[in-house]
């Protein structure tokens, strides 16, 4: 099953450079596996969820939203997959993304916990700098304008409609990730990249202003 599904979406992300290629798909696969085992939960629940979590955000769909759900179901419906964990897997897949600052997370399950968690680590530390810059170069977005400041999402319209620059981003989610994981394991893993990006931050804003020291 696992390996079917690989096989039927690893083609989607192949040639993605805004960083949703297959390699993060892949990690947050590793990463989701890796959380079970310190963690609990149904390890198939969360292979699948972790494999699909991607398949259709609305970053890459055409920016269709609330999308990833359906076409996992379909794809599940597809294998003869269970029903009723098809919709663990689905609700997973509806509830992992990042909707804001300001925006309250909706995760009730262990498995889409650890999910989400390895979503956001993916979105930290060297390897979440990397997926930042690619995206905003992606999207044509300027690295850093100084004039223009971080703002606040109170919905996910405004959060996903926003155009800023990619030094914006890390204030308006990368920086906040690190409150927001939900288990133990993934909190340690999380700090260390948490305090990467901001060793990255000074030097960047050093060089920025073409300090010499
Ligand atoms: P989520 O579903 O929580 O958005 P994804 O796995 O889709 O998580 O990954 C989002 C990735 O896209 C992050 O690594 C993030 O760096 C990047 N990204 C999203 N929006 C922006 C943006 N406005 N500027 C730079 N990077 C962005
Ligand atoms: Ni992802």
């Amino acid at each position: 099953m696992i390996a079917s599904i690989i096989a039927e979406i690893k083609g989607q992300f192949a040639n993605d450079t805004s960083g949703h290629d297959w390699f993060h798909i892949l990690r947050v696969h590793k990463m989701a596996c890796y959380l079970q085992e310190k963690e609990g939960g149904d390890l198939e629940i969360i292979e699948l969820a972790s494999l699909l979590h991607d398949i259709s955000d609305h970053k890459m769909n055409g920016g269709i939203f609330n999308d990833g759900g359906n076409v996992a179901r379909k794809i599940l419906h597809k294998h003869n997959y269970d029903p009723l964990k098809t919709e663990a897997v689905v609700s997973i897949i509806d509830a992992v993304s990042f909707k804001g600052a300001l925006v309250k997370d909706k995760m009730d399950s262990l498995e889409g916990k650890i999910v989400q968690d390895a979503d956001r680590l993916d979105a930290i530390g060297a390897m979440g700098i990397a997926r930042a810059f690619a995206y905003g170069g992606h999207k044509n977005r300027p690295m850093y304008q100084p004039d223009i400041l971080p703002e606040q999402h109170e919905d996910f319209l405004t959060y996903a409609k926003s155009e800023g620059h990619t030094i914006n981003h890390f204030y308006e989610k990368l920086l906040l990730l690190k409150d927001r994981l939900n288990t133990e394991s993934a909190r340690k893993i999380g700090q260390k990249r948490h305090d990467f990006m901001e060793t990255f931050l000074a030097q960047f804003y050093k060089e920025w202003n073409t300090e010499t020291e």
